[in-house]
């Protein structure tokens, strides 16, 4: 299919001139003498690229090329002015032309039209083509995150599913230490899930905002571990997003540090209180805390359960190139963790 140029001009003469040399040139042409007329066939449709002459009847081209960028036709334009008008072939330049020619008499005129149409279609081409693959690209990643996002969703449910499956064999066992024990195992089952579940419902798709994430999973422990009686966990940490694989190692440590303090810090029941602290330090670190006023607790004391927290904590803690510090304070326990934040 030829190519159609719409040229604009209202030199009647010359556009007869342009629709021979341009017909020639393997180019169909439409010609009007107006930038109404002109603006009417661009909205038909077909048009490759426009020819615009700056001096129409009561009009110039400027007009019209202003027109055209108002409404975003991308349409190449080549623009003709008179041989001195250097100043106006600058200002359509400005405005959106992909190219002018000078008006001469001479033989060169129409070659040099021919190559400038040529090239303004080429690039308007290639513009396209870059765009409609950078639409591609941003659709492809969108897909990948809604998938990603559809993966988190089913992982947390399914670990929300376990969990619950757990608790229900907590309530039908006999021995309180078994009972303990798969209590604990659902809460670490939750903070994996609540990993996920943050996934997917933050905008960004591979990082957990931590302080939204330790809510949620303190919540949680309050409910699984002490049945909404006994300390009361307090909350204050400091906007800051980690990559998914470290977030859930904090929330398995933050859950140990607190299943110990609801279960051990306060022996004797009570209002006691238990604190989780997430700061944003200076120097491009976090300081993780976890304190309560009960007890208390050092390393190296003989563990009245089993130690397996202690275990998982310190491998997790290890991962994140970090580890835990039991802070000596008056009354109760204080376990701190510094962590490196990533940028
Ligand atoms: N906040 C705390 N207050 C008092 N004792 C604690 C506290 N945290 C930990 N402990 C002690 O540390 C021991 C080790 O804890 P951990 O390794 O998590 O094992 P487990 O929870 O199975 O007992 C506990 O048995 C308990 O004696
Ligand atoms: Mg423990």
């Amino acid at each position: 299919m030829p190519q159609t140029i719409l040229y604009v001009d209202d030199d009647f003469a010359l556009a007869r001139l342009a629709t021979r040399h341009l017909g020639r040139a393997g180019y169909e042409v439409v010609h009007t003498a107006d930038s109404v007329s002109a603006m009417a066939a661009i909205d038909k449709g077909g048009i490759d690229a426009v020819v615009l002459d700056h001096y129409l009847k009561s009009e110039t081209g400027l007009d019209m090329l202003r027109q055209m960028k108002a409404l975003e036709v991308t349409i190449p334009v080549i623009y003709v002015t008179g041989s001195s008008d250097a100043t106006i072939a600058i200002d359509a330049l400005k405005n959106g032309a992909a190219d002018y020619v000078i008006k001469t008499v001479g033989d060169e005129f129409w070659p040099l039209m021919e190559s400038a149409i040529a090239q303004g279609i080429a690039t308007a081409e290639l513009k396209r083509a870059k765009e409609k693959a950078d639409q591609e690209i941003r659709r492809g990643k969108e897909r990948a995150e809604v998938l990603l996002a559809e993966v988190n969703h089913r992982v947390a449910n399914s670990l929300a599913l376990v969990a619950a499956l757990i608790r229900l064999q907590v309530s039908s066992s006999k021995n309180e230490d078994v009972k303990a024990a798969l209590a604990e195992t659902q809460a670490r089952i939750s903070a994996i899930a609540g990993m996920h579940r943050s996934l997917y419902t933050s905008d960004d798709v591979r990082q957990v905002e931590m302080d939204k994430y330790l809510g949620t999973l303190v919540a949680e422990v309050q409910g699984t571990v002490s049945d909404q009686q006994g300390p009361c966990i307090m909350l204050d940490a400091d906007p800051m997003s980690l990559a998914s694989d470290r977030a859930v190692s904090v929330g398995m440590i933050v859950t140990e540090l607190l299943t110990n303090a609801l279960k051990y810090a306060y022996p004797t029941g009570g209002e006691g209180e238990v604190r989780v602290q997430l700061r944003r330090q200076d120097d491009g670190q976090a300081l993780l805390s976890v304190e309560d006023d009960g007890v208390g607790w050092k390393e190296g004391d003989v563990p009245k359960g089993t130690g397996l927290g202690s275990r998982i904590v310190k491998s997790m803690a290890a991962t994140l190139g970090s580890a835990i510090h039991y802070v000596p304070k008056p009354s109760g326990t204080r376990a701190e963790l510094l962590l490196q934040l990533d940028s």
